[in-house]
């Protein structure tokens, strides 16, 4: 059986970092409908002055981060001395993990920047372990190219007619699916997922009918699925459409955020503040 729609949600406009002007596609609100998922992001803009003040020094706990842009250029620096350009088609996979203080600065003063940003929780039990990043370029992620449909496997793996994707990140402890599916006019996709796991699509160009009822599913907007054998998503449309198709298997533990800490408990995010303050966030447990 194919998953229905069960939620249609459309982004809204909000900025975040220096004034950074963003399309928040869903996070805040429940975050549990999504689990393990708790944000997703889309920036981009032909103006530089919707982008140019960036994402000046900032803290994490408790989650990871993936970015994965689509046109642009971006520079990762963090607390481990680490700096990472992140490029067109480019992905970086963050576990923010203890703590991890990093910046992201756009490296071009002109020109078109897009991609997104996916927040996905850890497990408690790995909530506190150290910090890492990963920086994949562009022509390391696979690509499966079906008739009239084309799929970049960032995360995970699915059988798609027949072929076995797999994706470049394996994430054991939530199962991650993430792909990037560009499908032609007329075209279509079936992805089988675990019925365990908790799945959306989201279109960012052109216009999708997802799921068994072929719901329409237009632009900058996330369809939520019930459960299921497998995510449908087709083009209809007379020009080509785009969406992250996103599945994963969801932690059911309890969730507290506040800004950029996600732990499970008040008490924890009340540490998470403190270490900050101390200047002890990052510190590697001994
Ligand atoms: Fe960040």
């Amino acid at each position: 059986m194919s998953r229905q729609v069960i939620e249609h949600i459309q982004g809204r406009a909000t900025s975040d970092g220096d004034g950074v002007k963003l399309k928040r596609i869903f996070g805040g609100a429940r975050p549990q409908r999504f689990d393990p998922f708790l944000m997703l992001d889309e920036f981009g803009s032909e103006e530089a002055s919707d982008y140019i003040g960036g994402f000046p020094p900032h803290p994490h706990r408790g989650f990871e981060t993936v970015t994965y842009m689509l046109q642009g250029k971006m520079e990762h620096r963090d607390h481990m001395n680490n700096v990472g350009l992140l490029a067109d088609g480019g992905v970086q996979w963050m576990t923010a993990g203890r703590g991890i203080i990093h910046s992201e600065m756009p490296q071009q003063t002109e020109g078109k920047m897009r991609g997104f940003q996916l927040w996905l929780n850890l497990p408690s039990e790995k909530k506190m372990q150290a910090a890492r990043y990963e920086d994949v370029a562009p022509e390391a992620i696979p690509v499966y190219e079906f008739e009239g449909v084309t799929v970049k496997a960032l995360a995970g793996q699915a059988e798609i007619d027949g072929t076995q994707v797999q994706g470049y990140f394996d994430v054991p402890d939530t199962e991650v699916l993430y792909l990037d599916v560009h499908l032609a006019p007329g075209k279509g996709v079936s992805v089988p997922v675990a019925e365990t796991h908790n799945a959306l699509v989201y279109v960012y160009e052109g216009q999708a009918l997802v799921g068994a009822s072929a719901s329409p599913i237009g632009a900058q907007s996330v369809a939520r699925l019930g459960e299921g054998e497998n995510i449908q998503v087709c083009n209809e449309g007379d020009i080509e459409t785009r969406v992250l198709i996103l599945a994963g298997r969801p932690l059911r533990e309890p969730i507290t955020q506040y800004g950029p800490f996600v732990m499970n408990t008040t008490e924890e995010i009340e540490q998470a503040i403190n270490d900050y303050r101390n200047g002890t966030l990052t510190d590697v447990a001994v």
